[in-house]
């Protein structure tokens, strides 16, 4: 019995000490907050080169797998989607990227409704050059896949393209983006270029911190040009010695497309480019 006594008087201090004595789990581990910026788009724009650059900032926490809330998993919830995100401290923004929210309909506006003031990157590539990637992609998935021609036109000879075919939508920027613009301001809206992000990932990351808000602490030393993987690739810091470049989904060799189909594809997205350029105020040159 003095035993049982004991242990119980002992578990009871143990109890009352920790709760008296350790800090506010606040302080020791920050909040989970809903996100103050998400990359919305677009799929094989770049969206893993800039999360996974913009996180090494001190102030950005940010989710590492794609949470997919506001299109898939919109039912379960703020509080499931506030529980998927990383503790951040007073100053630190929390962020996510799913990039299949561009595209979807009902996205821009259930973002507006969690809160008008999300900030939002948008990263685009030459849409040609992104539905041949998005097709090397699902190419690896499921070999058995019709040629890429045969997706991407409902009949060729006459030039005629398949806007059904959701390699071809995707790159649509200015009709995704005109559903963007009746939620939120364009000044809310970032776009970063994907082909300078691996010309000169610095300036872009640049560019994207100062739309956060964020002090420049991401810059050019973080970078070196990896000629093995033949992209950029983040600096190792001292101590560590896991290299620190994309994944091999990322900077995949394309499939070949023949000439033809691909100047078609161009004359299809040129007059939707020229829309995106006045739309945004800015000329990406995917020419
Ligand atoms: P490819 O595999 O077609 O080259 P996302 O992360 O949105 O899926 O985009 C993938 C694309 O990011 C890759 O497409 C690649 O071109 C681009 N990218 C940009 N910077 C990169 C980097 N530093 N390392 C690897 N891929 C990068």
């Amino acid at each position: 019995m003095p035993n049982v006594l004991h242990f119980i008087l002992r578990s009871l201090c143990s109890f009352f000490y920790r709760f008296i004595f350790s800090p506010p789990v606040t302080a020791k581990f920050g909040n989970k907050k809903l996100p103050n910026a998400i990359i919305v788009g677009v799929k094989k724009g770049g969206t893993r080169a800039v999360l996974e650059f913009i996180r090494i900032h001190p102030d950005v926490r940010a989710v590492g797998t794609e949470t997919h809330f506001f299109d898939r998993n919109h039912d379960r919830g703020l509080d499931w989607y506030r529980s998927l995100m990383p503790r951040t401290l007073e100053g630190q923004i929390s962020m996510e990227k799913t990039p299949s929210y561009f595209v979807t309909a009902d996205a821009p506006r259930r973002i507006a409704a969690m809160s008008r003031h999300t900030k939002l990157i948008v990263v685009v590539r030459d849409p040609v050059t992104r539905a041949i990637s998005d097709y090397t992609q699902t190419l690896t998935k499921t070999p058995d896949l019709p040629s890429f021609q045969e997706l991407a036109f409902l009949n060729q000879s006459q030039g005629l393209v398949d806007v059904s075919w959701n390699a071809i939508r995707i790159g649509l920027y200015a009709l995704h983006l005109e559903c963007w613009l009746r939620h939120f301001p364009l000044e809310q809206i970032h776009f970063v270029s994907g082909e300078r992000l691996i010309t000169d990932p610095a300036g872009e990351l640049g560019r994207v911190q100062d739309f956060l808000g964020l002090k420049r602490i991401v810059t050019d030393k973080h970078f070196y040009f990896n000629r093995t993987k033949g992209f950029p690739c983040l600096k190792k810091p001292e101590s560590s010695v896991s290299p620190r470049c994309l994944g091999k989904s990322k900077g995949r060799t394309h499939v070949q497309i023949d000439r033809e189909a691909v100047e078609q594809l161009r004359d299809f997205y040129r007059p939707h480019n020229v829309r995106f350029y006045e739309m945004v105020g800015f000329d990406f040159r995917w020419d």
